[in-house]
């Protein structure tokens, strides 16, 4: 491994939210970004662009976009145009953009439960009614759900589970949603384990491609979200079209800094990508091991992407397992509930830290009485 990830690097006082939210004696295993530096070509670009005194309103370079379709081709044998893709300031604004386009109050919209919230909430902001898809369950046994939705709006991989849809999943969902539109979050499609390799699922069929939104960032893989960069990928020109005018005076252009950093990341980026993804997938390992031995009554699927662990913590009979093991270890999680209602036994642990805060992390859960005895 090239790059360092063990530095424990102090985020407090730099206007971090994870690292603001709770006391110093917390451990924050939240909000989903990690503690590892950003890598060197990364920060050089930055820097770079900060010689330049002039902060003036700014699009993508070419080069940017002739990046992203190379980047499609070679990563996932996707064919698509530099004009297809739109940059934004984030994937949640790109969500919202692509239901408003695509979708009128009172109509449906399929989500996937849990969901991470801000998706979760997106059929209220936009007055429409939700039907939900079962993560657990193939898509192939969800065709009724399917068949009430007038849009789809998929997570993949997914957060909070990890979960991966492999190819069969996607062409079923293709298949079930027959002409309808798909909105498609993949914004941590890079941050994959055991060799997995992501699809996008309008790279199954230009047909496919046709009636979706796909939505990408570096932000995830290369821990840049606060730098506010991320795009959409449209192949269709009316829909692109429509997309567009969604943005309604809200959805405002790009950071600066984003574009060079998501530059930097996709084209010189690599080697960190693959080193930051073995490392994590050790910090996955080594935490699947630890709840399974140390943890009784905490059930845990090993994630196959994103750096979110989903805790089944039923079983151990509390209140409210987030604010227990705030209270008790001094470890912050997000609460199952802010993934639907149905999850307040879960906890959702970010693993994006080094190992030593992940193994301090244990030994803190499993020194508390609901593991230790004497609750
Ligand atoms: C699935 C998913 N989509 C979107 C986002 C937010 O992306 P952005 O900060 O680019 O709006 C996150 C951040 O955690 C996420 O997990």
């Amino acid at each position: 491994m090239t790059y360092d990830f063990d530095t424990q690097i102090d985020r407090r006082n730099t206007g971090s939210n994870k690292w603001s939210k709770y006391p110093a004696d917390v451990l924050p295993m939240w909000v989903a970004d990690m503690d590892f530096s950003a890598a060197p070509p990364i920060v050089a670009a930055i820097t770079e662009r900060l010689q330049h005194p002039v902060f003036g309103y700014c699009s993508a370079k070419p080069e940017l976009r002739e990046q992203i379709v190379a980047d499609m081709q070679a990563k996932y044998g996707w064919t698509i145009s530099a004009e297809d893709i739109v940059f934004l300031p984030g994937v949640e604004p790109g969500f919202n953009m692509a239901i408003k386009a695509l979708l009128k109050p009172g109509q449906t919209l399929a989500i996937q439960t849990p969901i991470y919230r801000p998706i979760l909430m997106a059929p209220r902001h936009w007055e429409l009614s939700q039907v939900d898809l079962r993560v657990d369950l193939p898509v192939a046994e969800q065709r009724s759900s399917l068949a009430l939705a007038d849009a789809v709006l998929l997570c993949n991989p997914h957060n909070p589970t990890g979960k991966v849809y492999r190819r069969d999943d996607l062409l079923a969902l293709a298949e079930a949603t027959g002409d309808k539109p798909i909105i498609s979050d993949e914004i941590h499609c890079e941050l994959l384990y055991d060799g997995r390799r992501h699809i996008p699922i309008a790279s199954l069929d230009p047909s496919v491609a046709q009636r979706t939104i796909t939505l990408m960032s570096a932000a995830k893989t290369y821990n840049i979200p606060g730098l506010k960069a991320g795009f959409a990928i449209v192949t269709d020109t009316a829909l692109r079209e429509h997309f567009n005018a969604s943005r309604l005076g809200m959805v405002d252009s790009v950071n600066i800094l984003g574009l060079e950093a998501s530059l930097a990341a996709f084209r010189d980026c690599a080697d960190w990508r693959d080193d930051a993804v073995a490392y994590l997938q050790e910090n996955r390992d080594y935490l699947a091991k630890a709840v399974a031995e140390r943890l009784p009554g905490v059930r845990m699927e090993a994630p196959e992407g994103t750096y979110l662990a989903w805790l089944d913590c039923s079983a151990l009979g509390l209140a409210d397992p987030q604010s227990y093991f705030v209270e008790h270890a001094r470890v912050a999680f997000s609460a199952g509930s802010d993934f639907g209602a149905r999850y307040n036994q879960f906890v959702r642990l970010n693993f994006g830290c080094t190992r030593q805060t992940l193994v301090e992390a244990v030994d803190r859960l499993a020194s508390t009485p609901a593991f230790a005895g004497g609750r």
